[in-house]
């Protein structure tokens, strides 16, 4: 299997790759059309060169999520969106209302492909930036079996030595709201409600960043968690959503 960061490289840097970089005529006018496409899209900027990544989702998402992974054109907004956030591309940030000092929520329907490209996303970021991706369910079964010291695991002991530095260790807590309350020792407890006070806290003192996938709404969050964790979530992430109508990508 391909290393993942010689795909990367090949598709980002072709002209530096090892792999063969001919280019055909035919090809590049290929790749004019595709462009003139995603202006019209409005999937622009001078930080991203959305065409190429692109080409490194289908060829990570075949080696890494499915071999029929592909990516969606009703998708590329919520791809860009999400490169915008993690390339730090201010201007269209702004456009797209995205607080690059937040983190993101994904929400969306059921097999859409959020934990994908969650995923995916991380190959393309620098080790010090990648995220933990950790089901909250995984998480709920850790709780069962550690008690209370999960808890902290994932929000105030989520610190690493790096270069000399403590930095804080971002995670992306996959499906929230699968998992339900759990009884330790006659206590009931939301663990994930927990966590999530917890890192909201570290958010505002230290700048820990939380992202997270979801299948429930606003109000499905709220009856999940209660108020006090739906209002501090909106505070703490940017909330990129697929449509109602995206379609489940297992069928
Ligand atoms: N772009 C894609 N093309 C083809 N298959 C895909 C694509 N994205 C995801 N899949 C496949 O669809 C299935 C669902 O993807 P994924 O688990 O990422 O969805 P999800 O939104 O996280 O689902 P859930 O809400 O159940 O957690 C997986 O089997 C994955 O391999
Ligand atoms: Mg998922």
């Amino acid at each position: 299997m391909q290393k993942i960061s010689e795909t990367i490289n090949q598709v980002l840097n072709p002209e530096t790759s090892t792999q063969e970089p001919a280019k055909t005529m035919a090809s590049r006018s290929k790749a004019s059309v595709a462009k003139d496409r995603l202006k019209q899209e409005g999937v622009q900027s001078n930080i991203i060169q959305f065409d190429k990544c692109l080409e490194f989702f289908e060829k990570a998402g075949k080696e890494y999520v499915s071999q029929k992974f592909r990516i969606w054109r009703e998708d590329h907004l919520i791809l860009f969106k999400l490169l915008v956030y993690f390339y730090r591309d201010e201007v269209n940030a702004e456009k797209h209302g995205i607080d690059l000092h937040k983190g993101i929520l994904i929400t969306g329907p059921v097999g859409c492909g959020k934990t994908s490209l969650m995923t995916l996303l991380r190959f393309m970021l620098a080790p010090k930036e990648q995220y933990i991706i950790k089901s909250a369910r995984d998480i709920t079964l850790e709780f069962i079996q550690d008690g209370y010291s999960t808890i902290n695991k994932y929000s105030k002991a989520a610190f690493q030595q790096t270069g000399g530095e403590l930095i804080s260790k971002a995670y992306c807590f996959d499906d929230l709201g699968v998992e339900s309350n759990i009884k330790y020792y006659g206590n009931e407890t939301n663990v994930m409600a927990e966590i999530l006070l917890s890192r909201y806290d570290m958010f505002i003192s230290r700048h820990m960043l939380t992202h997270a996938t979801t299948n429930l709404s606003a109000s499905e969050i709220e009856n999940c968690y209660g108020n006090r964790v739906r209002s501090r979530l909106r505070e703490m992430m940017n909330v990129i959503a697929f449509g109602k109508e995206a379609k489940d990508k297992r069928v």
